[in-house]
This record gives C-alpha cells, sequence and structure tokens, in this order.
C-alpha cells in the first residue's frame, strides 16, 4: 500500500537528482518533446509501493515483475506511468486527448530494430550531407580551411524605418558570448559588424576595428529602436514577418582542433559572415524556390491564447516561422523518410523529423552562457526574441563520433537510439557517495513485445487518442490508475504542440487516423482556455467526469493517485470536486519534488518544485495522525513533510510549503465533505461548498500563521519510518478506515 510503503525522503532525493538531467535517468523521454514529465522515478515509486508489498527503500533497486497488475492513465501526456507499469510487466492502457501525446507514447512503446533504424539514419544524414552539406561550411579564420562547420548561425531581426526607409538592426545588446564556457565576452560591434572580444563585459570599450563606442543608444527595447541611419524612432513589430539579418556564426573546425581557439584546448570560435556564407544561404533560397515543396505545412496558425504572440509579431502560417535554409533540408528530409519502405523505422524518422523541427526554426535562442541553441519549447509558451539562433541541420561528429552542438539530425537521431536502448534493457541509478552507480534491472523492458534477440514476449498496452471525459475504456477492471492531470490555465499543449504535428500529420500523409484534423486542439482539452471560452466550469466538468469514470474502471480499494503543483488554493477546488464526486476518500497527499528550474510556470508569490501526490481509494486506511481539526495540526503534518523532504535532501522553501499546505487542505476537505456530499448540485455549487469548508477551517492563512509556532516544536522523529513494522494492534490504534 502506498499509504504504508512510500517513504517522502527516498523519493524525494530520487525525484530531485531525476529532474536536474531527467534524459540520465529516463532515456527515454528523449523519443519526443512532451511538456511537463513527471518524474519515472516516482511513478515507479508508486507503483512499486502499492504492488510490492515492502517500503520502497527494498524494492526500488530490485528488478520486477507484476503480470497480474493492470494500470490505467487517463491523462498520459509522454507516457510516464505507461513506461514505469510496462517496465515492471503490468498490463497498461492510456488516454490522452493530443493525438501528439498518443504518437509520442506509441513510439515510446513499439519495438524497434534499433541498429537498423541506426542505418537508415546514417544513410539520411549521408544523402543530407550530399544535397546541402555545403551549405554550412564555412571558412575558418585560423588554419583558412574551408571544410569547417557552422554550428549556429546568429541571426539578428531588423525593422524598417520609416523615416529613412532603410533597414535597421534590432540588437537589444551587442553580447553573444559569455566569458563562461568561452574565455572572453565576445561582442558584435553595431556600428561595423566586426565581433571582439573583451575581458570586461560592462565595459567592453571602444570596437578594436572601427574605433567607435558600442551605439548603446540604438539597441532595441520595448517595441521601438532608434534607426541606426538617421536616429528617428522605430517600431515593432510590423505587420508581417520579422526579416532578420545574419550577423555571426559559431562554428567548429576539425583541423584546428576540436572547439578550440586556434588549438589552444579552449573556447569556441566566433566569427562574421563572410560573402561565401551569405552566398549558402541565398543559394538555399534559390534551391527552396526551385523545388515545389510536398512536405512544408501550409496551415495558417490559428488564434490562441498561446499563439495570439506569433500573430502579433505578424506570423500568419507556420512555414513563416522557418528560413528558407530550415525550410530547404526539412522538405529534403521529408521526401527521404517518405521513401523509406520500412514501416516501423519510416515512423520512427518521422518522429525524428518532428522533434528536429523544435531545433530548426526561427525562434529558436541562443544561450549566451551555455553557448547552444534553446529550442522553441524551452519555455511553455513562444516568446519571440531579437537574436535567433540556426543551428546547423546535420548535426556535427567530434572526433569521437558525440555530436558537437545541439539542434541538428545527429543530435536526434542519438538521443533516439539511445532512448530505445534504454527500452531493452532499463536500469536506475544509485548514488553511492559522490559516484553514481548504474544498476541494471534484469527482466524489466519497456515496449509492446521485447526487442532483439529473446524469444518474443508480449505485453498489453492499450493506447486511445480520446478525450477522457467521455472515452469508454473496456476490459477487466484495474488494479490502479495514476495519473497526472493537466492544470488549469497552465499549459497549453495543443496550441504548442500543432507546432511540430502540422509537420509530423503531412509527412505521415493521412495514413493515420488519429491524425485526421487539422489541429491537435480539441473543445474538450482540459486547460483554461479564454480563446476557446473554457473556464473553470469546464475543467471542473471534466476533471471530476474523467475522475469518476476511471474510479468506476477500478477495483474496490485500488488506488487512484496523481500528482499536483499548484500554490493557490482555489486552484485545488476541482480537484477536490472531482475526488468526492468519484465517492473517494483522499487517504494520503505525499509532498515530492517535480518541476525543476525554468519549467516552474505557477503565478504569483514563492515558486515551488514540489508535487502533490494525491492517494485516493474508495475504502481503506491510513494513519491516524494524518488527520488534524484544526490549522495547528495540519501545520504539525506539514512540519514532518518538511522534515522528510529535508531528509531527502530538498529544502523545502516558502513557495513549496505553501503548495503542500494546499495539499493537505484539499485532503482535509474531502476527508470532511465525504459524507454530506451532494454531487447533483451544479459544479460551481460544488466548489463553493469546498470554498465554504476551507474558509471555515482558516484557509491557507491560518496555517500559515500556525506554522511559524508549529515549526520549532515539531516533532524530529519521523512516524512514517515506523510504517514497515506494521501489525493488527498498530492497526487499529494508529490509522484510521474508511
Ligand atoms: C500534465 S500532462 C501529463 C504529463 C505526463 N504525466 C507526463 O509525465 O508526460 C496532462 C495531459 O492531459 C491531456 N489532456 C487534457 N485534456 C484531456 C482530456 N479531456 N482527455 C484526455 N487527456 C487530456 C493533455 O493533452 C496532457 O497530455
Ligand atoms: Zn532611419
Ligand atoms: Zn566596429
Ligand atoms: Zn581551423
Amino acid at each position: 500500500m502506498i499509504e504504508r510503503h512510500f517513504e517522502v525522503p527516498f523519493v524525494s532525493r530520487l525525484a530531485l537528482r531525476e529532474k536536474q538531467i531527467q534524459q540520465n535517468y529516463r532515456p527515454v523521454i528523449a523519443v519526443h518533446k512532451w511538456f511537463a514529465r513527471r518524474p519515472g522515478t516516482l511513478f515507479r515509486s508508486l507503483i512499486l509501493s502499492e504492488f510490492a508489498e515492502q517500503p520502497i527503500h527494498q524494492t526500488f533497486y530490485q528488478s520486477q515483475q507484476l503480470p497480474n497488475v493492470r494500470v490505467f492513465d487517463p491523462f498520459m501526456g509522454g507516457g510516464t506511468t505507461m513506461m514505469e507499469a510496462n517496465r515492471v510487466g503490468c498490463a497498461v492502457a492510456g488516454t490522452d486527448v493530443n493525438p501528439m501525446a498518443w504518437w509520442i507514447v506509441r513510439q515510446e512503446l513499439g519495438e524497434l530494430d534499433v541498429a537498423a533504424y541506426q542505418k537508415t539514419a546514417e544513410q539520411l544524414r549521408s544523402h543530407l550531407e550530399a544535397e546541402i552539406g555545403h551549405l554550412y561550411r564555412t571558412r575558418c579564420l585560423h588554419c583558412g580551411s574551408e571544410e569547417a562547420r557552422a554550428k549556429y548561425f546568429l541571426w539578428v531581426k531588423t525593422a524598417v524605418c520609416e523615416s529613412c526607409h532603410q533597414p535597421t538592426d534590432l540588437f537589444p545588446n551587442f553580447l553573444i558570448s559569455e566569458d563562461v564556457r568561452h574565455p572572453a565576452n565576445v561582442f558584435v560591434c553595431g556600428c561595423c559588424g566586426e565581433l571582439f572580444e573583451a575581458a570586461d563585459w560592462k565595459n567592453p570599450g571602444p570596437c578594436p576595428h572601427c574605433r567607435k563606442a558600442l551605439p548603446l543608444q540604438h539597441t532595441a527595447k520595448r517595441n521601438k529602436a532608434i534607426c541606426k541611419h538617421c536616429d528617428q524612432p522605430v517600431r515593432y513589430p510590423g505587420a508581417t514577418s520579422p526579416k532578420h539579418r545574419l550577423f555571426a556564426l559559431e562554428y567548429h573546425c576539425e583541423s584546428c582542433g576540436s572547439q578550440s581557439v586556434a588549438g589552444s584546448g579552449k573556447g569556441r570560435l566566433f566569427k562574421k559572415p563572410d560573402a561565401a556564407d551569405h552566398a549558402h544561404f541565398e543559394e538555399a533560397g534559390r534551391r527552396l524556390q526551385s523545388l515545389r515543396p510536398k512536405f512544408i505545412p501550409e496551415d495558417k496558425i490559428p488564434d490562441g491564447d498561446e499563439t495570439d504572440r506569433l500573430h502579433r509579431w505578424g506570423y500568419k502560417c507556420y512555414r513563416d516561422l522557418f528560413n528558407a535554409r530550415q525550410l530547404l533540408g526539412l522538405e529534403l528530409s521529408c521526401r527521404w523518410i517518405a521513401a523509406v519502405k520500412n514501416e516501423r523505422i519510416r515512423e520512427a524518422l518521422a518522429t525524428n523529423l518532428s522533434d528536429l523541427t523544435r531545433y530548426q526554426n526561427m525562434l529558436c535562442r541562443y544561450d549566451t552562457m551555455a553557448l547552444k541553441s534553446l529550442d522553441i519549447f524551452s519555455v511553455h509558451g513562444f516568446p519571440v526574441g531579437l537574436i535567433q539562433c540556426e543551428s546547423n541541420f546535420l548535426g556535427i561528429a567530434g572526433r569521437k563520433g558525440a555530436p558537437v552542438g545541439s539542434g541538428g539530425w545527429l543530435n536526434i537521431v542519438e538521443k533516439f537510439a539511445k532512448a530505445k536502448r534504454y527500452c531493452s534493457a532499463p536500469f536506475e541509478i544509485r548514488h553511492e557517495g559522490l559516484r553514481k552507480v548504474e544498476v541494471p534491472m534484469p527482466g524489466e523492458w519497456i515496449g509492446t513485445s521485447r526487442n532483439g534477440e529473446f524469444p518474443t514476449q508480449e505485453r498489453e498496452v492499450l493506447l486511445l487518442c480520446a478525450d477522457s471525459a467521455s472515452a469508454r475504456i473496456g476490459g477487466e477492471m484495474f488494479d490502479a490508475v495514476f495519473t497526472d492531470p493537466p492544470y488549469f490555465g497552465n499549459v497549453q499543449y495543443a496550441e504548442l504542440m500543432d507546432f511540430c504535428y502540422v509537420w509530423l500529420r503531412k509527412l505521415l500523409g493521412g495514413s493515420v487516423p488519429e491524425f485526421a484534423k487539422a489541429s491537435t486542439r480539441h473543445h474538450n482539452e482540459l486547460t483554461g482556455n479564454a480563446n476557446m471560452g473554457r473556464g473553470l466550469d469546464h475543467f471542473t466538468e471534466g476533471i471530476s467526469d474523467t475522475i469518476r469514470r476511471s474510479a468506476e474502471r477500478l477495483k474496490p480499494g485500488r488506488p487512484l493517485a496523481f500528482t499536483y503543483h499548484h500554490n493557490q488554493l482555489e486552484a485545488y477546488l476541482p480537484l477536490a470536486v472531482a475526488i468526492l464526486d468519484a465517492k473517494l476518500v483522499c487517504s494520503a497527499s505525499l509532498p515530492c519534488p517535480a518541476e525543476m528550474g525554468a519549467s516552474i510556470h505557477i503565478n504569483g508569490t514563492g515558486s515551488s518544485v514540489i508535487d502533490t501526490v494525491f492517494v485516493c481509494r474508495s475504502t481503506g486506511r491510513f494513519p491516524r495522525h494524518w488527520l488534524a481539526d484544526d490549522a495547528e495540526g495540519v501545520a504539525g503534518i506539514i512540519g514532518l513533510d518538511v522534515k522528510m523532504l529535508a531528509d531527502g535532501g530538498v529544502k523545502a522553501t516558502q513557495g513549496d510549503i505553501r503548495c503542500i499546505a494546499c495539499g493537505h487542505l484539499t485532503r482535509l476537505a474531502i476527508w470532511n465533505l465525504r459524507k454530506t456530499w451532494d454531487r447533483t448540485l451544479p459544479v460551481m455549487g460544488r466548489m463553493d461548498v469546498i470554498r465554504q469548508w476551507l474558509s471555515t477551517f482558516g484557509g491557507l492563512a491560518a496555517v500559515l500563521t500556525a506554522l511559524e509556532k508549529v515549526f520549532s516544536a515539531a516533532a524530529p522523529v519521523q512516524k512514517w519510518e515506523t510504517a514497515g513494522i506494521i501489525n493488527e494492534a498498530y492497526e487499529s490504534k494508529h490509522e484510521v478506515s474508511f
């Protein structure tokens, strides 16, 4: 049972480490981008705590087989539950309303001959090298080699001045690289366009080429710049999609030694583009015009909460977000992929192309510290920068074959192959002191059938692209539902993923019925969306219908567990309604780190990395000390949580504590309202009932006030640790049944 065997310190430590470099702990996620992926280690811990009948620290690193367990996820997203449950032999079923999510999970779980895939991918790269490889060559400033490879082309947006009718650059500043990965700060001169280095980034001094000071008066900010030709104000964005000017390259020269400044072994190579670099881009434009593109999507960008920003910048069609060289590379890749005979490999490469578009578009930015490209989804929106980064399309192999730079075909193929190899032989990582040890899990594997030379073994996998609030999932009853519902007003999955979808859909050319519609948007997608007229009532109804239907398919007393993350108590009301509507009780609310750094998106004060895992059942038992009658009692419980997180290496911040408090208050509201709950009230009325209960209890404010006192007085020992030694007497004295 999760309530007994899940150990917050142990799982927190794992999840924290995983979320810092998720692809190292769960390489399978590299099959294709999906948003807000939960930690695989957390979901493995939930599954094993429930079914392996021992405290999680005893079972986590052991290979597991649970062939008689059936698991369902109604919001499968990138497939975390599906992968973790399938891997230990469970039968899995999952739904997602978004066809891209459905496709991605299919690709993650689908069998693949990885060696054959890699061979075909290599042929694709050779084909592209022959066709367009020269468009990414550049002359090395140090050794004169013409064979150096452009890693990144840096482009600045330009706007035409209404006074003098000349284009002017929209540099927000002139810094290209900070002195972190490179020994000096690199600047572009806003007067003569030459690049130069300076030790002090705040006072770079005059440009050594033209002797002029950097023209800071011409930098662009808040939609305005001063024309560099006539000093008149220039406003942007304009009515048509923005134009760009190539102003710098970061490149890699094999003959100078890898990535180094003239063989010194340090830093990066930068240059101002020369005539040949400009000519290459023009050639790409001419080639693109002479082709009759078959695979470049013509779709318009629909209105939307996120896409409206693109419209404001004058982008009307998806293709406007790419430059000619990117479009040429993508079109040629699609043509080649469409002709691949092996269906499975064709699908894999099509998935890769879709993922590649994230890096091959003119919304990608250049990280001036890490010196790499930031893909279009590095934040959950479509921010439009003023400096854009075009990555080498093919990707560059370094001396030892590993990719140099990011965002090209080689990078995508490498990570995809790694992801699929992991499916045949998944592992966990254990930290022993400072060492990381890869722990193999013999017998575990991910997929519908096992890759490779083993006698065919099959596992039950059911994937459905459907609205979970109305979808019918047949078959036997489930032993567990593990999920991660969307959070109201958070990520606009469909609006964002359409960017990749329009390419994938066109490439697959009508062969996939789930891709019939032109967009992944769905009127029943569970996100607040002003543009589609979806408010909190729609969200609550949808969550409630989904949870209720899932609970109906669940064996009595079995868990329906999900993660949730928000620092406003209001955001929990829909969940509380859903759980009560489904006649479930929330038997645990467990803190666990999940969202990291840049991916934090909750609003207001105090960002947080802590998710609450809600465990719900129709009947069962939980520790008596998880009940509280007043704010002081809740504060005591939170004090213990904070202590357990600290034991797991997570220092809870104020924002984290708010989230944890929201979790417990929601759990207690459900517990106290379960007997009088009236499901027939209108949805807003049901939310009011919960709001009322919370307010009478004192709300978040009372708990946070009580915490001041309770923090120091909270019991230092973890009551949790007694969970392993449960006996009958303990159950009645220390646990509550429901
Ligand atoms: C928070 S994400 C799940 C992420 C997943 N746990 C992971 O780790 O990748 C929520 C998912 O719910 C899906 N969703 C939204 N509305 C839905 C609906 N009505 N029916 C089914 N799925 C829906 C979204 O498309 C999204 O993939
Ligand atoms: Zn002007
Ligand atoms: Zn200059
Ligand atoms: Zn060189």
